[in-house]
């Protein structure tokens, strides 16, 4: 954490270090758990991060709650997230059940917007979890977990640095054609997840 974000979250910030090394050691024995062989693993690359005081109080604010880190940690979800990029679309379900096993947190939430995509075009597996928390008086909080493909991932990164603090005008153009490359990616994440299993079928 940076030092800015250090001071916001005062007494809360070792325990949310522990907890995002937790989720990071789980979800890494997880997969590891089930692939043996390296070059057929399930997560082309885990990352964690603990939301930035900026953008933590950027959000308090609009839900017009108190700018405190013990507000933030009772009402909000994504203060600690994690983010698993797999390769295939199936790979997301398999790392689904995985994490709905594992006894470290129990599963709150899965929003599948692979399923149902948002208006948007924008595609992940939401997990909601809640975890012990103990510190301040405050018993569990909740995390997030994004389960995206490569396909995905890449085009949530791209639609992030278009609108990102820009005051774009949504022109019908601009959102039907963003709408469209996530089609088009879904269409080539299905096409690959097709290669692959008549490969494995063999
Ligand atoms: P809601 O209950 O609808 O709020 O669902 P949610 O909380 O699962 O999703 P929300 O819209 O709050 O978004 C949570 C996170 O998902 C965001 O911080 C982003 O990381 C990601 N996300 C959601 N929608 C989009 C989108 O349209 N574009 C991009 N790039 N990321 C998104
Ligand atoms: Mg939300």
């Amino acid at each position: 954490m940076k030092q800015e974000d250090l001071r916001f979250y005062g007494e809360f910030a070792p325990k949310l270090e522990e907890i995002e090394q937790l989720l990071m050691r789980e979800i890494q024995a997880m997969l590891d758990s089930i692939s043996t062989d390296p070059e057929t693993t399930l997560a082309e690359h885990i990352k964690c991060r603990v939301k930035s005081a900026d953008s933590l109080c950027e959000k308090l604010r609009r839900f017009e709650l108190e700018e405190t880190a013990a507000c933030a940690i009772k009402n909000l979800s994504d203060i600690v997230g994690v983010r698993v990029i797999t390769h295939f679309v199936g790979d997301i379900y398999t790392v689904l059940e995985l994490i709905e096993k594992n006894d470290h947190w129990k599963v709150v939430t899965v929003k599948d917007y692979i399923a149902n995509a948002k208006p948007n075009g924008y595609r992940s597996l939401h997990v909601l979890l809640n975890l012990p928390f103990g510190v301040g008086g405050i018993d569990t909080i909740n995390v997030e977990i994004q389960l995206r493909t490569i396909a995905m991932d890449c085009w949530a990164s791209l639609e992030h640095q278009l609108k990102y603090k820009k005051h774009i005008k949504n022109t019908a153009l601009i959102v039907d054609e963003l709408k469209r490359c996530a089609d088009e990616m879904a269409s080539t994440d299905l096409s690959m997840q097709t290669i692959r299993d008549l490969i494995q079928k063999g």
